[in-house]
C-alpha cells in the first residue's frame, strides 16, 4: 500500500475525470483520511471503476502535484469546443470583446490613470480585437469564456487593459511586446472555463484546502487549453501558468522567485490583483479605490510583486514621485 502523509503533494480531480475502458495517464490514489492516501490505479492501467471495490460515494480521486500537468488535457471541454470552433459564429466571436472593452474602458477612466497611458492601452486593445477576429482559434476561446461567465470575460477585459497601462508606466513601447502582454492578460484564466460552478462561485477564504488545490488547477488548465493552438507563443503560455506566482516565491503554481518569473507574468501578476481589488464582482461586493488598493497591496499583503512594476503602477495613477 503507497500511503504518504504530506497534503501538499496531492490535487483533487473529480472521478468522472476518468472514463471507464481509458488508460489513466497518472498513477491514481484514494484519500482513506486527511493523512492517508492509497494508490488504486497505476500510471497505464485501464480505469475500471465498475469492477473495483471502490466508495460509490468517492467523488473525488487524488493525483501527484507533479503530475497534474499530465492529467488536465484529458478531459478540458473547451479545448474540444476550440477544435469545433464553426459552431460559434464570427459575428459572435468578436461583437462581445468590442461591447467587453468598452464597458471597461468607462469603468477605469473613473479610477485615475494617467491619461495618455489609458489612451494607449485603448489602441492596443484595439489591435487586440482585430487580431482575434482574424484568429479563430483565439476567438473560439474568448467566446466561450463570455458565454459561460460574464464576470471573467470582464476581469480578463481588465487586467489586460492594466498590464498594458503597469508596461506603458515602466517604458516599455514595442507594440508587439505590448499586444503579447494584452493577449496574454486577456486569456490568463481561460482555465477557470473547466472549474465546476461551485468552485468558481465560492469565496477563496471559504475553500476547504481541496477546494482550494482545484481552484489552483485553472492555472495549468489554460496551459493545456492553449498549448495546441498555433497562434499561441510561449510567453503567452508562460503569463498564463506564472500569473498567481510572486516576487518572494510564496505564489502557485512553482513557488517561482521574481528572477525566475516570465517578464510579461511579472505584470500580469500585479495587474490580476488590482484589478481584483478595483472592480466589483460577486467575490469583491464592495471594490476599492486605486488609492485604497495601491495601500491594500502595499500595507495588507506586504507588495509581493515585481517591485518596478508597482511602482509604475502607481506612477500612471499619482503620476511621478516627487
Ligand atoms: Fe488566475
Ligand atoms: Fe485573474
Amino acid at each position: 500500500m503507497d500511503t504518504k502523509t504530506d497534503l501538499e503533494d496531492y490535487v483533487a480531480v473529480s472521478r468522472d475525470e476518468f472514463i471507464v475502458g481509458t488508460q489513466v495517464p497518472v498513477d491514481i490514489f484514494l484519500k482513506l483520511s486527511e493523512s492517508k492516501y492509497v494508490m488504486i490505479l497505476k500510471e497505464g492501467s485501464i480505469v475500471r471503476f465498475d469492477q473495483m471495490h471502490f466508495p460509490e460515494k468517492a467523488e473525488w480521486l487524488y493525483v501527484r502535484k507533479s503530475d497534474y500537468h499530465k492529467c488536465v488535457g484529458q478531459t478540458l471541454t473547451v479545448a474540444g469546443i476550440v477544435l469545433d470552433s464553426d459552431k460559434i459564429s464570427q459575428e459572435k466571436k468578436t461583437v462581445f470583446l468590442s461591447k467587453a472593452a468598452d464597458s471597461i474602458f468607462k469603468e477605469i477612466e473613473h479610477l485615475g490613470f494617467d491619461h495618455q497611458a489609458l489612451e494607449h492601452s485603448k489602441i492596443v486593445s484595439k489591435s487586440i480585437q482585430n487580431l482575434v477576429e482574424n484568429k479563430p482559434d483565439i476567438a473560439a476561446v474568448i467566446a466561450m469564456m463570455s458565454n459561460l461567465n460574464d464576470d471573467l470575460i470582464r476581469h480578463s477585459m481588465m487586467v489586460s487593459a492594466t498590464s498594458v497601462i503597469i508596461a506603458r508606466s515602466m517604458k516599455w513601447t514595442l507594440a508587439q511586446n505590448l499586444e503579447k502582454l494584452a493577449l496574454g492578460a486577456l486569456l490568463h484564466d481561460v482555465g477557470m472555463k473547466e472549474l465546476p460552478d461551485e468552485i468558481l462561485e465560492m469565496p477563496r477564504h471559504a475553500m476547504s484546502r481541496d477546494q482550494a488545490a482545484i481552484y489552483e488547477s485553472h492555472v495549468y488548465r489554460g496551459v493545456e487549453i492553449l498549448r495546441s493552438m498555433p497562434s499561441i507563443s510561449d510567453d503567452i503560455i508562460a503569463i498564463v501558468l506564472e500569473h498567481h506566482e510572486n516576487a518572494p516565491g510564496q505564489g502557485y503554481p512553482r513557488r517561482l522567485r521574481d528572477i525566475k518569473i516570465n517578464p510579461f507574468a511579472r505584470v500580469v501578476a500585479l495587474a490580476d490583483c488590482f484589478s481584483e481589488i478595483v472592480m466589483e464582482s460577486p467575490n469583491n461586493p464592495h471594490p476599492k479605490t486605486a488609492p485604497a488598493a495601491l495601500q491594500f497591496i502595499e500595507i495588507a499583503l506586504g507588495q509581493p510583486f515585481h517591485k518596478p512594476a508597482f511602482a509604475a503602477l502607481k506612477q500612471a495613477l499619482q503620476g511621478p514621485p516627487r
